[in-house]
């Protein structure tokens, strides 16, 4: 079966089978011809809320899989490919946390959205990289335990210096392969471009760059700018959707090892699988875990606004 003959399949299988597709943007190109709605890890979250099919499916992560089905709790929620996890959602669990919020009474408990449900089961609210520095700023108190990507929190931290933000260690090993040496490498071959970066980047990599943001945000930026040369310092993935919307503009990958192998698993098969009911993995979780997890996340959403 020839690319474009499975994307119509998939295309005709989900009106028929009242599915929405929801596709990260590290997702491949083309997975992402086949979307309802692409985006980042925000935009994804409010698409899940409001989407009116029956069933969803996730192209993505399971974090996010589990954030829809939070949110859809009614709907049936797929992960297009069971065996795609985050490294960074696995690095903290409930009893870890349960001790570092020992070590930091009376501070509010602020989780990343790349984390597991059970995680948000005790935290007070969630944030993504593109809302967080606004959602932290409405947060009324000043003690904040900020978990689990100590790059993510430092690159918040500068922009609220009004709070009194704890990070632990933990982060995406993904962004952290990139070093400063990269950047200057980088720099010396294309002495033109701007620097683009996701800010789970180190922190010597993100003061350096020309841009810090989601991946929407790094999306939304190069369309934008009057700049012909993007060097780009997130997933490998972005390089190539970029090229694709904007043909006359040049960008580079930061790193050959920004490569996020959970991301790469899904594939267009995977996806026509799923919509022919023969793959990918009904997200199930226990009612009082979605009941609490659903706090922070609709406390991240309403802080937003
Ligand atoms: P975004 O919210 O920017 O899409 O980030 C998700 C992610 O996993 C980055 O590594
Ligand atoms: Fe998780 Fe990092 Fe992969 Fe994003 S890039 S899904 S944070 S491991």
């Amino acid at each position: 079966m020839l690319t474009k003959e499975m994307q119509e399949e998939i295309l005709r299988l989900k009106k028929e089978n009242d599915i929405c597709i929801l596709v990260h943007a590290y997702q491949s190109h083309d997975i992402w011809e086949i979307a309802d709605y692409m985006g980042d890890s925000y935009g994804l979250s409010l698409k899940a809320a409001k989407a009116p099919q029956k069933t969803i499916l996730m192209c993505g992560v399971r974090f996010m899989a589990e954030t829809v089905k939070i949110l859809s709790p009614d709907k049936k929620v797929l992960l297009a490919n069971p065996l795609a996890g985050c490294a960074m959602a696995d690095q903290l669990d409930v009893a870890r946390l349960t001790e570092l919020k020992k070590q930091y009474p009376g501070h509010t408990v602020v989780a990343y959205i790349n984390t597991t449900s059970e995680l948000k089961t005790i935290c007070d609210v969630c944030v993504t990289s593109s809302s967080a520095p606004k959602i932290i700023k409405n947060i009324k108190e000043r003690d904040i335990l900020f978990v689990p990507d100590c790059n993510l929190g430092a690159w918040i931290a500068k922009q609220v210096p009004e709070k009194n933000i704890q990070l632990i260690d933990g982060g995406c090993p993904v962004h952290a392969n990139v070093t400063i040496d990269a950047v200057r490498q980088a720099r010396k071959r294309h002495p033109d471009a701007l620097l683009l970066v996701h800010p789970e980047s180190l922190p010597e990599v993100t003061e350096n760059a020309d841009y810090a943001g989601s991946t929407t945000g790094i999306m939304d930026f190069a369309k934008k700018s009057d700049a012909k040369e993007f060097i780009i310092g997130t997933e490998n993935s972005i390089v190539q959707h970029l090229q694709f919307e904007c043909p006359e503009k040049a960008f580079y990958p930061l790193s050959k090892d920004c490569v996020c192998n959970d991301m790469r698993l899904t594939t267009l098969a995977d996806v026509y699988g799923c919509v022919k009911g023969i793959a990918g993995e009904e997200i199930t979780l226990a009612d009082d875990v979605m009941e609490k997890a659903r706090r922070c996340i609709d406390t991240m959403i309403t802080l937003v606004q």
